[in-house]
C-alpha cells in the first residue's frame, strides 16, 4: 500500500514530536518517499537532521525557502504528494487549520494541498476535552480531514487520560486504510478466530495451537476494505488489529457456538478461521483432579457442535469461507469439507509445513471454490493471504449481487 507513495509528514511542536521518528521509519520501511515538514516549535524537540537522516530528503521548516530537491523543480510537494500525515498535531496546529490560518510552512501546505490529510493529535488531556479543540476537530472532520483519535494513558505533563499519540502501528494501519479501496464497502463479515478451550476442572483445559494470527488478519483486512467487522475469537495474546472492530471474545467451543448464531442473520459473509475442539470433556469438574486420588484417569469426551456445518444447512444469501487446517490428504480432506458444509470457498493449509499454519506471521494455503477452482498461494505474510482470500470473497460478492433479484435484498 506505501510503496513508492509520496507521503508528508507534517510534525508540529508537542513531546510526542520524537515518536514521528518511529512513524516516519515504518512508512520508509514500508517503500514510501517521506518528505517531512516541521514547525518552529518541533524543532525545540526533535532536529531537523534526524528526520532528514532517516527520510534521505530535505527538511523543510522554512516558508521562504525554495524547495531544493531538483527532482521536485518547480513542482510544489503539495502538489505531487498522495497524503500528509500531521503526528504529532497540537492543539495550536488544530485550531490554525480549522480557522484557515496559514503561516507557515506547514499550515500553508495543508491549505494549499488537495490530497487526504489524516491528523494525530497529541495533547494534555484537558486540552484535547477542551470545548475549543473539540470544535476544532469537529470542523476540521465536517472538512474532510481525517483523524486517529489520540489514545488513554499516562501523559507527558504527568496526568492520567486520553491525550497521549495513537500508537505507531494504528496510524500506519489507517494511513494504508486511507489507500485502500473500499471494495467490501456495505458488507457485514463475521469472522472468527483463535483456538477454543475446553475445561477439564478449575486449572486445566484442552485446546489447540493456534493463535488467531489468520484471523486477526481477516479482520484488519476486511475492514480495511471497508466491511463493518465483527470478530468472534477465543483467549488470544494478541493486540487488537484496530479500534473499530468489535470483539466477541469466548473460551470454549459452544461459547463460540452462540456467539456465532447472534450474528450470523445479520452478516453478510462468514470468515470461520477459528481451531474450534471438535470435543470437549463431559463433564467440567468443580474439583481440582488429583493425582492422589488417580492413578490414572480416562477423560471422557462429547461432540462440540459443527458451527460451520450449521451454518451451511441454514445459509441464504450468506457467502461461507471455512478453513481446513490439515496434516495429510491437503486438497481430498478440504474438498470433502467444502461440500458436507456446504462452502463457497475453503482455504487449505498444510500446518506441517515450515512458514504456515499455527503461530507464524506467514501462511502457504490452497483456496478452493465450490467450483473445484484452486488458487494457490505461496508463502506469504498473513495480511497478505488474507487479502488474497478476500479478493475471492469480493468476487463471490460481485457474483452474487448480479444473480440476486430485484429489489436485491440480502
Ligand atoms: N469448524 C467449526 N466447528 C467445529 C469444527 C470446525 O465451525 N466444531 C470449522 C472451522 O472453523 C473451519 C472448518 O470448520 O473453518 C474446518 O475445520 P477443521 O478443524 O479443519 O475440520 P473439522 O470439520 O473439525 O474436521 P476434522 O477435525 O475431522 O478434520
Amino acid at each position: 500500500m506505501l510503496k513508492n507513495r509520496e507521503i508528508i509528514l507534517g510534525v508540529s511542536g508537542g513531546i510526542a514530536a520524537y515518536k514521528s521518528v518511529e512513524l516516519l521509519r515504518e512508512m520508509t520501511k514500508k517503500g514510501a518517499n517521506v518528505h517531512v515538514v516541521m514547525t518552529q516549535n518541533a524543532q525545540q524537540f526533535v532536529t531537523p537532521l534526524t528526520f532528514q537522516t532517516l527520510s534521505g530528503n530535505p527538511v523543510l521548516c522554512d516558508m521562504f525557502r525554495l524547495l531544493e530537491d531538483s527532482k521536485i523543480g518547480h513542482v510544489t510537494l503539495a502538489d505531487i504528494a498522495d497524503l500528509m500525515v500531521i503526528a504529532p498535531a497540537t492543539a495550536n496546529i488544530l485550531g490554525k487549520i480549522a480557522n484557515g490560518i496559514a503561516d507557515d510552512f506547514l499550515t500553508t501546505m495543508v491549505m494549499a494541498t488537495k490530497v487526504p490529510v489524516l491528523f494525530a493529535p497529541s495533547m494534555n488531556v484537558n486540552m484535547w476535552h477542551s470545548s475549543f479543540v473539540q470544535n476544532n476537530v469537529e470542523r476540521l472532520k465536517a472538512h474532510g480531514y481525517q483523524f486517529v483519535d489520540p489514545i488513554e494513558g499516562d501523559l507527558a505533563c504527568g496526568s492520567v487520560g486520553k491525550g497521549k499519540l495513537a500508537d505507531i502501528e494504528e496510524i500506519v494501519e489507517k494511513i494504508e486504510d486511507i489507500f485502500t479501496k473500499k471494495d467490501l464497502s456495505g458488507q457485514h463479515v463475521l469472522i472468527t478466530a483463535g483456538p477454543t478451550l475446553e475445561p477439564i476442572d478449575p486449572v486445566r483445559y484442552i485446546t489447540n495451537r493456534s493463535t488467531g494470527k489468520m484471523g486477526f488478519a481477516l479482520a484488519k483486512m476486511a475492514r480495511r476494505r471497508g466491511a463493518e467487522v465483527t470478530l468472534i475469537t477465543g483467549p488470544h495474546y494478541l493486540s487488537l488489529p484496530r479500534r473499530d472492530i468489535p470483539q466477541i471474545v469466548v473460551n470454549d467451543a459452544r461459547q463460540m457456538h452462540e456467539a456465532v448464531k447472534h450474528y450470523f442473520e445479520d452478516c453478510h459473509i462468514v470468515i470461520m478461521a477459528a481451531a474450534v475442539a471438535d470435543f470437549r470433556p463431559q463433564d467440567c469438574l468443580t474439583e481440582k483432579i488429583t493425582k492422589r486420588k488417580n492413578g490414572t484417569y480416562l477423560l471422557e469426551m462429547d461432540r462440540n457442535p459443527d458451527i460451520l456445518k450449521e451454518l451451511g444447512e441454514k445459509r441464504r444469501n450468506h457467502i461461507l469461507v471455512g478453513f481446513a487446517a490439515e496434516t495429510s490428504e491437503l486438497m481430498e480432506n478440504a474438498g470433502v469439507k467444502l461440500k458436507e458444509k456446504n462452502l463457497d470457498l475453503i482455504v487449505a493449509n498444510d500446518v506441517t509445513q515450515a512458514g504456515a499454519g499455527f503461530g507464524v506471521d506467514t501462511n502457504i494455503v490452497k483456496i478452493l471454490d465450490a467450483q473445484g477452482k484452486v488458487r494457490k498461494v505461496p508463502i506469504l505474510s498473513k495480511d497478505e493471504v488474507a487479502d488474497i482470500i478476500l479478493d475471492q470473497v469480493v468476487k463471490l460478492v460481485k457474483k452474487k449481487e448480479k444473480d440476486l433479484p430485484w429489489p436485491r435484498n440480502w
